[in-house]
């Protein structure tokens, strides 16, 4: 199946309108009482992190069923259930809450994400912010050869500051080894960074190991503000062109370090190594 500008289209409204329909459905149940278990409970590992709570299944639940009745030919990857089925040209990559520890406590930095690639590549994303650089909720989004856009409205990367040394980096797994002036965040939501790295309210941002559902959409916001993207192997960063299943497993095993920066900023952090 080809993708041609008009489907794509499509593609990028629908995943906008199930973005906006999941952030709703998870902003309204911060009023209602959530239950939660840890994934790495199963694990014995202690403490136990990694909570999901029953509206990350609720949601996801609601954005396969939608996506099943709109592309039923489409595959689907969600952080939630387990889908063998990926093997379609189109594939869907769902987090129905990134950031599930900050809505677990209210704490107001969580997103609603989705990632849409074709044949590995992501094509269009739709990434809904609890708040954002309009400073509240909304859906950034993208699709191949189109620019960002936020709520319907494009969107220019915000240039720096004149006069600002220290932007800020999204280093959500710890200080990076590098002498870049910076004043470093981590949210808790690496799509929500990977939507203000492209936004411009962050400067770059470099991830350990992040998988598929964290950065399908975000990576589309990225592309379409003109950044680099570069994942990172045994022989330290190349250029990130489509996500590939690593050797025997499936797709959603795909789980690699991510640095999102503009042409210049890649070429200085290149020797550098995430934590
Ligand atoms: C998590 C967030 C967090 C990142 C973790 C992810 P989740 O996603 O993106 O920022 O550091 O690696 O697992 O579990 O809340 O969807």
């Amino acid at each position: 199946m080809t993708h041609d500008a008009r489907t794509l289209k499509e593609i990028e409204s629908f995943a906008v309108e199930l973005a906006r329909g999941g952030g709703a459905r998870v902003q309204s149940a911060l009023a209602t009482e959530v239950t939660v278990r840890h994934k790495t409970a199963a694990l014995g590992e202690k403490p136990a992190r990694d909570p999901v709570s029953n509206v990350d299944r609720e949601t996801e639940t609601w954005l396969r069923e939608r996506i099943a009745s709109r592309y039923p030919s489409h595959g689907v990857i969600g952080e939630e259930f387990d889908d063998a089925s990926t093997d379609s040209d189109f594939v869907w990559c769902l987090d129905p809450i990134d950031g599930t520890t900050n809505f677990v406590h209210a704490f107001p930095m969580f997103a609603c994400s989705i990632g849409v690639l074709h044949r590995g590549q992501p094509v269009a994303g739709a990434v809904w912010c609890s708040t954002s650089h309009e400073l509240r909720p909304g859906v950034y989004h993208a699709r191949d050869g189109g620019g960002l856009r936020f709520e319907d409205h494009s969107l220019r990367r915000r240039p720096p500051v004149e006069g600002v040394v220290c932007r800020l980096t999204g280093e959500p797994g710890g200080a990076i080894d590098c002498d870049l002036p910076r004043d470093r965040r981590a949210t808790g939501s690496a799509a929500i960074e990977c939507a203000l790295v492209a936004a411009g309210s962050m400067r770059w941002a470099m991830f350990g190991r992040v998988h598929i559902w964290d950065v399908a959409g975000g990576l589309a916001l990225a592309r379409a503000s003109g950044l680099e993207c570069w994942t990172r192997g045994e022989r330290g960063w190349t250029a990130f062109s489509s996500f590939s299943a690593p050797a025997g497993r499936g797709l959603r095993d795909w789980r690699q370090p991510l640095l999102l920066a503009s042409v210049e900023d890649a070429e200085l952090l290149r020797n550098v190594a995430p934590v």
